[in-house]
């Protein structure tokens, strides 16, 4: 499964490729906003520098042609970014067009089976089910990015799932056992990943067992 980090954190994007956990990116407006970028496609390009790896970044056009005219925009700037469109009627319309041209994107704000099939189905290469939203509705998130993946496997589908709206670690054992494509992944979940407590202790132990023979 790859990784991709869910942030727009230059600091935090820099760190997960130090430690080799950076196959993507996926970037929203509120991501962006929460870094206060002024100049995003400066950004954009930026992060797109940064990794190979695919880079979301999302329009604010909300009607065909003006997504279509940004997604353009958008995929000018650098040859790995994904043009990250809502699951809507004029975004599955643009995914078509923008898709027909070469561009890589991503439909995004999923949040059942059958919007991710549309999506499929107007050619988009990934698709993102936001599992943490769902949780939040009291509906089982992951149960969703499992039932899309047997739609796709179904069907033979090349789009890829990108799991999204991540939480905590077990939506990402969750993605993994599912066998999703990706996950996009806070830092923080990041960093929660690698931790335990018994890997702590037990790392105390050792050391101190080391002292006490060679002290
Ligand atoms: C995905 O590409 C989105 O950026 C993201 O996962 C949104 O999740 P949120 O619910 O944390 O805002």
């Amino acid at each position: 499964m790859r990784f991709f980090i869910d942030t727009a954190r230059i600091e935090e994007i820099r760190e997960a490729a130090g430690y080799g956990f950076l196959d993507g990116v996926t970037t929203n407006p509120s991501l962006m906003a929460r870094e206060k970028v002024r100049d995003t496609d400066g950004h954009i390009r930026e992060i797109c520098a940064l990794t190979s790896g695919p880079v979301s970044a999302e329009v604010i056009a909300t009607d065909c042609d003006g997504m279509v005219k940004e997604g353009r925009r958008l995929a000018a700037l650098a040859p790995n970014v994904a043009v990250k469109l809502p699951l809507t009627m004029p975004g599955l319309a643009a995914c078509r067009i923008l898709s027909a041209e070469g561009t890589a994107v991503n439909a995004t704000l999923v949040f059942s089976p059958v919007q991710a099939l549309l999506a499929a189905k107007s050619g988009a290469a990934y698709v993102s089910p936001f599992v943490g939203r769902l949780d939040e509705t009291g509906t089982d998130g992951m149960r969703m990015v499992e039932e899309v993946l047997s739609i796709f496997r179904n069907y033979g589908f090349t789009t890829e799932v990108i799991v999204a709206s991540v939480r905590h670690p077990r939506h990402v054992l969750r993605a993994a056992l599912a066998g999703a494509h990706i996950c996009t992944i806070p830092f923080a979940v990041i960093r929660q990943l690698a931790a335990h407590p018994l890997t702590d202790r037990g790392l105390e132990t050792f050391l101190a067992d080391w002292k006490k023979n060679s002290g």
